[in-house]
């Protein structure tokens, strides 16, 4: 989709729609005045009442050029900020591209005309218009949008840019979580995560199994060895040319390509979306491609441990011990509970190479779903500077994040009488020990943990997505490299 921003005059603007936003007890002068008092007479009507992403549609408007006006509803100005502009802009998309509109400007003025609206606003139309279906041979009835544009007095080029680079990038992701496993092994990942960083002139290395072994990553390679699938460590490197800092920061991200749960097998129902295991290391992979663009001043490096997570004649057992890079031995009690024995040989992994930092992002534990729903992302950490300064860039990107405890008692939990620890935790608290099982590796450097089990998928379509891959985490690592 083309995505641009212009300056010009609201009746001059040729498209298939032109929007304007109408605030709950906001006065329709503007509206009106472009079209003969329509905009007071379709609210006191009660067909438009503007509540946030209501919509009302005037064909052929006199005295415009565009073959239709939107009036798209904003709700309490008081409550309006640039998180409900993305998820209004992506609403506004997909209920029109259903009616084949191919081209739609919004207007943006006064208080909304600036950056930060800007750019939500390009990238919730960017992520409106991404749909599930490349693998639909009958593509009928299935529309895109072909541009979207911001009209403007000021000059938003910069934002709407901006806002493209990130919803595309998260629309990369959300392509990646979308792949089934067949079509998407951890080598297929590595190569189109190379081929990514070979577009975007980043530098991208692969590990493979012999190498892994060499390093003695045995808890990544327990997971993967069920699997004719080989393993892959795959890694991104971007290297600021003015660095401000000497700081390193490592983004981690969970590739599981496919859980079966392994030996310790998953329940039939529902294991069909076990392919959106990678969405960590998917959203680890699309925030590369924004950055490469953007050139934060600090240096970023990607680490995505891929595995596919099989149950086989090969296949770990419950009861394996397995020795981690770091040297600490593991009893894997539970087969499923895979994501944290591959995450731990990453991390240890990218400490080596001299990271300062470090966030992981991965689809943990069906504890944090309980825990949080599919509202917040559960966020742990061991320091908490670093916490915030991921949850000032989620609250500005729109990403809902919740801190969770990570107290020393949850250490009891993972004992194990024949290894270093555990790899399970028992019944209560999932999230929590699954997080402290990662934090017994981190070995002191700080590390967030971002547990997107509940957040990385939507099961049922939302006004501005549809089922499928969210994406979530693109645009927060992003703005944290960014604002690093
Ligand atoms: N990939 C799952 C977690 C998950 C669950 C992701 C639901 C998305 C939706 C993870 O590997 C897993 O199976 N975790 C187990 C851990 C348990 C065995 C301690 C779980 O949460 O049940
Ligand atoms: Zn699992
Ligand atoms: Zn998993």
């Amino acid at each position: 989709m083309k995505i641009e921003a212009i300056s010009q005059l609201f009746a001059d603007v040729e498209a298939g729609a032109v929007v304007v936003l109408g605030f709950e007890s906001g006065d329709m002068a503007s509206v009106d005045s472009a079209t003969a008092g329509w905009g007071t007479e379709v609210s006191q009507s009660g067909e438009f009442c503007a509540k946030l992403l209501d919509m009302a549609i005037l064909h052929r408007p006199q005295g415009l050029k565009a073959k239709r006006l939107v009036l798209a509803g904003a709700g309490d100005p008081a409550k309006f900020g640039s998180p409900q502009l993305r998820k209004l802009t992506g609403t506004i998309v997909r209920n029109l591209k259903k009616l084949s509109i191919p081209s739609v400007t919004l207007f943006l003025d006064g208080a909304l005309a600036t950056p930060e609206m800007a750019q939500a606003a390009a990238e919730g139309a960017l992520l409106g218009n991404w749909e599930a279906t490349i693998h639909k041979s009958d593509k009928t009835g299935i529309h895109f949008l072909e541009s979207f544009t911001i009209a403007s007095s000021v000059d938003l080029s910069r934002a709407v840019q901006r806002g493209a680079i990130l919803g595309e990038a998260q629309n990369f992701a959300r392509d990646l979580i979308n792949e089934p496993g067949n079509l998407l092994t951890p080598m297929v990942l590595a190569a189109k995560a190379q081929a990514m960083a070979a577009a975007s002139g980043l530098e991208c290395d692969v590990l493979d199994r012999e190498r892994m072994a060499q390093l003695g990553m045995g808890s990544l390679l327990g997971v993967s060895q069920g699997s004719l699938e080989p393993p892959a460590l795959i890694v991104i490197r971007y290297k600021p040319e003015n660095p401000q800092s000497a700081d390193h920061l490592a983004l981690v991200g969970k590739g599981v390509t496919f859980d079966t749960g392994g030996v310790s097998i998953k329940p039939a129902d529902g294991m069909e979306k076990m392919k959106y295991d990678m969405a960590g290391g998917a959203a680890v992979i699309g925030a590369m491609q924004a950055l490469a663009k953007l050139k934060p001043p600090v240096a970023v490096t990607a680490y995505i441990p891929a595995v596919e997570n099989m149950c086989s004649h090969n296949a770990q057992r419950p009861g394996d011990i397995v020795t981690s890079m770091s040297g600490k031995t593991i009893e894997v009690l539970n087969t499923d509970a895979e994501g944290r024995l591959i995450l731990v040989d990453a991390i240890e992994y990218a400490r080596t190479q001299g990271v300062t930092h470090m966030v992981d992002a991965a689809t943990l534990t069906g504890a944090v779903v309980v825990a949080l729903g599919h509202v917040h992302v559960g966020a742990f950490t061991n320091n908490d500077a670093l916490l915030s300064r991921v949850m000032k860039s989620a609250k500005a990107q729109g990403e809902k994040m919740w801190h969770m405890p990570l107290d020393d008692e949850y250490k009891d939990y993972l004992k194990s009488p024949f290894a270093d620890l555990g790899n399970i935790g028992g019944r209560w608290g999932g999230s929590c020990t699954a997080a402290y099982f990662i934090k017994e590796f981190t070995g002191g450097t700080p590390w967030v943990h971002l547990d997107i089990a509940g957040t990385a998928w939507l099961d049922e379509k939302a006004p501005n997505m549809p089922k499928g891959p969210t994406g979530v985490c693109v645009r927060t690592f992003v703005d944290l490299a960014m604002n690093w």
